[in-house]
């Protein structure tokens, strides 16, 4: 790693606070005027760090640029592959390229300041503007079947929620399968995909592709997300008090927690919305009528039909009826 990596590492890690030159020199074990180097070429790149003579250097805190050192900083497992780009057609599709030509293994991250062909489930697309979401992809070799593939979805609805939680002190509603809303609006999204092999049926790697909607942009969301998208913070002022190398890490570690062995969560349990009410639920273009009975333990939802038939599904799409 370069001075100036472990410069910025050691910079997140004390945001907002000076830490002396000397300091600095030692714990790097460089010279004061590499530290100096280091962070003039860093201040070049856009970060605004306070400095003088006798006064240490200072990261400040409304610094909210997305960084490998800033995520690492803050990560359990710091020996990952981490890669942050400014403009990506998809993080999942980065992410699928870089564990296949094996350049990312388990507990790796991908993310992008802004995706131009965000991919959502269904075939949608994942609106991505810049800086306003946490747009990132994980990647995963849980040894799994693809049976037990639900289960990383649901555990990645928990990091994000218990993230969030931890973080930002806002509670979301986690509707099956993995989405999550806010004030009846969806604020995050997730993908999982996997690449299983052919004859044992294993999971050869997953990757669970997370789009969290920070704040609204000014003018708002297109018009086919209006009323159905939200964030967590109304604008970007409000939204500036949360670190994205703080939460982004917290739901990489909180998704290697969750997914060391894989079971239903009585946390997804608890935060879901869906029990318990009556749905609709569609169906490739069919929409159908049911009641939602409980969350069978290998994630799947048992819903009583109209015709009093019990059915276990393991995807579509669903939604609350309003007289629920
Ligand atoms: C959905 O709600 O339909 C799932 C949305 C998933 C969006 C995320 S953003 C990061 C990752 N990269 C993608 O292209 N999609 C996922």
């Amino acid at each position: 790693m370069t001075v100036k990596s472990r410069l910025l590492e050691l910079l997140e890690k004390n945001k907002g606070e000076t830490v002396s030159g000397e300091a600095v020199a030692q714990e790097l074990q460089c010279t004061r005027a590499a530290v100096w180097k280091a962070a003039k070429s860093l201040r070049e790149e856009g970060y605004t760090i306070e400095a003088g003579p006798n006064k240490g250097y200072r990261l400040l805190k409304d610094n909210n640029r997305l960084s490998a050192e800033g995520i690492r900083s803050y990560l359990n497992n710091r020996d990952v592959f981490l890669k942050i780009y400014k403009e990506a057609e998809s993080t999942n599709q980065a992410a699928k390229q870089a564990a296949v030509s094996k350049q990312a293994g388990h507990g790796s991250m991908i993310l992008a300041e802004r995706q131009t062909e965000g991919r959502g489930r269904r075939g949608r697309a994942f609106y991505s503007p810049e800086g306003a979401g946490l747009y990132l992809s994980i990647i995963l070799e849980p040894g799994e079947t693809l049976q037990e593939s639900l289960l990383l979805t649901t555990a990645a609805a928990v990091a994000v929620h218990k993230a969030v939680q931890r973080l930002c002190n806002i509670s979301l509603d986690i509707k099956w399968v993995n989405d999550l809303y806010l004030n009846n609006k969806k604020v995050c999204g997730i993908l999982t995909e996997a690449i299983t092999d052919f004859e044992s049926g294993n999971i050869e790697f997953a990757v669970v592709g997370i789009g969290l909607n920070l704040y609204e942009v000014k003018g708002g969301y297109p018009p086919e997300l209006q009323g159905i998208a939200g964030a967590l913070y109304p604008n970007e002022e409000a939204a500036s008090g949360v670190n994205r190398n703080h939460l982004a890490a917290e739901i990489l570690n909180t998704l290697l927690e969750e997914t060391r062995n894989l079971s239903l969560s009585p946390y997804y349990i608890r935060h879901n919305i869906i029990p318990g009410k009556h749905i609709q639920i569609l169906d490739g273009t069919r929409t159908r009528r049911a009641y939602a009975r409980a969350i069978h333990p290998d994630g799947r939802l048992l819903v009583e039909e109209e015709d009093g038939t019990e059915t276990l599904l393991s995807y579509g799409e669903v939604s609350v009826c309003p007289e629920s």
